[in-house]
């Protein structure tokens, strides 16, 4: 069994702690250590109640300065650069790096010199990292000798089954992608400073707002042959969590509307099953909140515009989704290790 700790314990390293005790992972990954820049009794406090997501599965209490849930003592840490922690020390065979600091090859490499072996980022990563996987796609690149690797990010991981389900049937010429997305830690509640980005210091609460999105590149990281050829937006939207992407496709090929929901649905069932989910029911985005899946399409969406404009609307749990897959690579990158 590995040994994992967590850097950065916000929305997705605590959504990856609840889905390692809820979907059965903790029957491969021992989480054993977490750093986060907040203390121990905020931690505990917010492992057990959380807004989005309900209360924690298991009973959570501390001692010290360690997590306990269940028989597990998870050590807290509360440190900013991960080089100062004694990773080797824990014996951790890998980091789930939550933080969203640490994107490059280089600030990552502190973790190495640290004495962590291997290193899983929560974000899209500089191209020098040894791979980028979205779990269903290509994860059988990973390597027993690979450090760091990215998980992409939630939309790559939203678009690239359906992208790649479309290109098999009808080959896919070019088309946008406008990522319709709830808000995130980086908003504040009102108006607010922020060094780096004058939209995001405007109320999540009130506003439509668009952001910058790495998408067309997280595509093209994964499908090199479609660099260039997907447009890709995005917009914040004040909800808490259920994000969704309006497709827009130029196919090679001239498909109908009946054609791609059952190339997609079929998806659903064999290459894609428990990743990529079809609905032909009427739904609200919330209907979504806490599903694994990687990408529901709503089947009622879809339209095809002479034969070879497809448009489709995909829903994806932002949080809940995404900490699956990071687990999903997780397990399987130990598995890779252990064999
Ligand atoms: N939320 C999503 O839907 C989503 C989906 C996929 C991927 N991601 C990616 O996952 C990353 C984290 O996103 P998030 O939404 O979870 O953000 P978040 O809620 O702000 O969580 C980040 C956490 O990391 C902590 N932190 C910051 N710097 C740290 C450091 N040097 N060492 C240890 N902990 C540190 C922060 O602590 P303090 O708050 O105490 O400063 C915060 O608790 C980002 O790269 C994001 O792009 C997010």
């Amino acid at each position: 069994m590995l040994r994992v700790a967590i850097n950065g314990y916000g929305r997705i390293g605590r959504s990856v702690l609840r889905a390692l005790y809820e979907n059965g992972y903790r029957d491969h990954l021992q989480v054993v250590a977490i750093n986060e820049l907040s203390d121990i009794e905020t931690m505990s406090y917010l492992t057990r109640y959380d807004t989005t997501h309900g209360r924690f599965p298991k009973p959570v209490n501390t001692r010290n300065n360690s997590l306990l849930i269940g028989d597990d003592e998870i050590h807290c840490f509360h440190c900013e650069t991960p080089d100062l922690l004694a990773w080797d020390a824990l014996n951790v065979d890998m980091v789930l790096e939550c933080s969203g600091s640490f994107s490059e090859r280089e600030g990552a490499q502190n973790y190495l010199d640290a004495g962590v072996p291997r290193l899983l980022l929560s974000q899209p990563a500089a191209a020098d990292v040894d791979a980028t996987i979205v779990f269903g796609f290509n994860q059988h690149q990973v390597t027993a000798e690979h450090s760091i690797v990215s998980a992409a990010s939630c939309t790559t991981n939203c678009l690239i089954p359906v992208l790649d389900t479309i290109k098999a049937f009808a080959g896919v010429e070019h088309g946008v992608a406008q990522t319709i997305h709830s808000a995130m830690n980086d908003q504040p509640v009102i108006d607010g400073y922020n060094p780096k980005d004058l939209r995001l210091t405007r109320s999540a609460l009130s506003s439509i707002i668009p952001v910058n999105t790495g998408l067309s590149r997280g595509i093209a990281r994964l499908m090199p042959e479609l660099e260039g050829k997907i447009g890709c937006n995005a917009v914040r939207v004040p909800t808490l969590n259920v994000s969704a992407i309006d497709l827009v496709l130029r196919t090679e090929n001239a498909v109908t509307k009946e054609e791609i929901n059952q190339q997609l649905q079929q998806a659903a069932t064999l290459k894609y099953a428990g990743l990529l989910g079809f609905t032909n029911e009427p739904h609200a985005s919330v209907d979504f909140n806490h599903d694994p899946r990687s990408v529901i399409i709503d089947g009622t969406q879809t339209h095809v515009i002479d034969g070879r404009m497809v448009k489709l609307l995909c829903w994806f749990d932002n949080e809940w989704g995404y900490a699956n897959r990071m687990l999903d690579v997780a397990k399987h990158w130990a598995d890779v290790i252990i064999r």
